[in-house]
Order: structure tokens, then sequence, then C-alpha cells
């Protein structure tokens, strides 16, 4: 890990952060991991990859009733729902479903391309009247940004989708509000920082932490696992950068998808890694290694909200300088997962 500078502080206060993009699940997962979503986050936009997918409107509302059973009942944890586009979307459904206040997002995922994508969307001219009104109604489009074609080295899918799809659909709809989701490469930055102010990006704390390396470290490691995949150090440190700017157009999203510890080792293990229990941690050593520290609350706090249009978080978030170390399992309910940064030390807590 990389040194924090000496003149760095001891405490930062900074607005509570809200999570651009989490898996919640459902069933016994969900009761198992959204608290840990919860306590850090006053607002998360929530994935819709469920199997079936959440598809329409009535299905987001009793995926969001569902998850708000089962917090505790003080929480004032807001999940902003999303639409899983199929090549079948129906623009009507779409606009019902955003002008009811039940959708925030529609979510591409190229079919697929990763955990539970199937009925995701196989060829973008599929659903351009859907995108169509989206833009008039500005309705955001976050997108899991890889080509899925088996002739596409694993580890250029996201360029390759830049090339192949981003750069003619923003030219195609030049207003339409679009996030890049979890970037990993130094071309998906440049491109999000060459593009209008309706193009913006999540990062997630993996992709600032590890390189794909990481993977391979003594053996396979599939809890750095997931998709898009880590790439070289040198993208790494582009994410780095991006994400301690102070540009607008990065914003917290963790990615945080937990899969039981089986089925993450295991001979065809599941790609996703489960960071929510300590992701502002996470994130804060980032920023304090790359002396960037006010950088934070834009990046967790205020950057996210400004581009969906929301409010800002009326609360705070004390972090402060103490080590704390990842334990290597937790237990929630029947179901053992492994988190990020499991066994690892980590130079800030959240105080109180
Ligand atoms: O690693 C990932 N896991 N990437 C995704 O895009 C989906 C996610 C999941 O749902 O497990
Ligand atoms: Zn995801």
């Amino acid at each position: 890990m990389n040194q924090a500078p000496n003149d760095s502080p001891d405490t930062i206060t900074i607005r509570q952060p809200d999570d651009w993009h989490v898996h919640l699940r459902d069933g016994d997962m969900l009761q198992a991991v959204a608290a840990f979503t919860a306590r850090q986050f006053a607002r998360a936009i929530v994935m819709p990859n469920l199997s079936p997918p959440v598809t329409d409107t009535a299905s987001a509302a009793a995926y969001r009733d569902r998850i708000l059973e089962v917090l505790e009942p003080e929480s004032r944890f807001t999940p902003l729902m999303t639409c899983y586009l199929t090549d079948t979307a129906d623009a009507d459904e779409m606009a019902k479903g955003f002008e009811s206040g039940v959708f925030t997002a529609a979510k591409l995922y190229p079919a697929n391309a990763t955990t539970n994508s199937a009925h995701g969307v196989t060829d973008i001219a599929n659903i351009m009247p859907v995108l169509e009104r989206m833009q008039e109604l500005g309705m955001p489009l976050l997108v899991h940004g890889e080509v899925t074609s088996s002739d596409v080295d694993i580890f250029d899918r996201e360029a390759a989708f830049i090339d192949q799809v981003l750069i003619k659909l923003v030219d195609r709809l030049p207003e339409l509000k679009v996030v890049f989701e979890h970037i990993t490469t130094a071309d998906a930055a440049a491109f999000v920082d060459g593009a209008g102010p309706n193009i913006a990006a999540t990062i997630t704390p993996q992709h600032l932490h590890i390189n794909r390396n990481a993977m391979f470290q003594g053996g396979l490691r599939p809890h750095a696992y997931c998709l898009p995949v880590a790439k070289r150090e040198r993208h790494r440190l582009a994410l780095r950068k991006a994400a301690t700017s102070g540009s607008a157009k990065y914003f917290l999203g963790t990615d945080s998808a937990p899969h039981e510890m089986h089925a993450k080792e295991s001979a065809c293990g599941c790609a996703g890694i489960f960071n929510a229990p300590f992701a502002l941690e996470s994130y804060a050593s980032v920023f304090d290694e790359e002396g960037a520290l006010d950088k934070l609350e834009g990046f967790a706090s205020v950057n996210g909200p400004n581009f969906y249009g929301l409010p800002l978080n009326e609360g705070t978030v004390t972090l402060e300088r103490v080590n704390i170390i990842v334990p290597d399992q937790i237990e929630a309910g029947a179901a053992k997962l492994v988190p990020f940064h499991a066994g690892e030390e980590l130079g800030w807590r959240i105080a109180g």
C-alpha cells in the first residue's frame, strides 16, 4: 500500500454519502447484506439483475418493499430502483416507472456480459426507442460497458465497448444521461473526461486498490474476481487519478456483489466482490494515500446526487485515522461471505 502523506488530517467529516451502484440480491442474501449498505449510505442505486430480472414498474416497487422490510424500522435508507433493459423493453412502461418515481434509472447489460445478464440486450439497436424516450425524460442510462464476443480478449472488452457501442450511442443521443458503471481502464476515464457533462462514471473500491495481479497472487484468488475484471497497474493509477481529481463526473459506486463463499471458491467461481461492510473506509484509504482527502466528499456525497438531480444528504459521517483489521469472513444468517480486504488492515474507521 502507498504511504499517507504526513500532513493529512486524522479525522474527516463529510456529508453522508450514497452508493450509486450496489447488488442487494433477494431473499436470504438480501436479509444478510442490506444492513451493511444501509449503515454507511443514505441512498443506493440498486441493481436489477435478480433472477428473474426486474423489468417492470410493479416488480421494482415490490422489490423496493422487500428491501425496506429487511431493514430496522429506524433505518432511513432509501433504495433507488432500476429497470433491467431487455430486447423487448417498452418505452411507455419505462416512462410510467420513471414518472411515478419507482425507477430512478435503467440498466443496460449486454446479453451474457455478467451475472444474471442472460436476458440482457443483444443489440443496442433493439432498444433505441426506449433510449430516445429516456433522453426526453432525462432518465439516466446505466451501462455495463463490456462487449461480450468471445473473440475479444477479456481484458480488452471495456475498451472495445467504447469503440463499438458507446461512441456511437453518445453521437446518436447526445443529450442522454449516461453513467459508465464501474470503469476499469484509462480508456474509459479518457472517454468520460472528453465527453459532455451528461456522461459520468462510477468507480469501485476494488478497481482503485487492486490490479489484475491480485487474482493470481500465489495461486488463484477468486475473491479478487469481479466483472469488469481488474486490469493492468497503469489503469488502476488512471482510475485513482480520475476519482481523486475533483471532477464532478466521477462518483462512488461500490458494485458490492455478494456471492456465498462456496460459490466464489469453486471450479467456476462467480464474479463479484462483497465490499459493502468497509466500503467507505476502503475509499478513504485511497483518497488519503493520494493526498486527496479533501476530494472525498465530492466523490462520495456530492457528484452523484448532482448528476442524478437529487438533493444532497443533510447528515454527516466522520472517519478517523485508526487501524482496523477486516475480518476473514462475515457470517450473516446462514451465509458465509468473504469481504473485500479480508484479513487486511485499513487505516480508517467510521467514528461513533
Ligand atoms: O462482478 C460482478 N458481479 N459484476 C457484475 O457486473 C455483476 C455482479 C453480480 O451481480 O454478481
Ligand atoms: Zn454491478
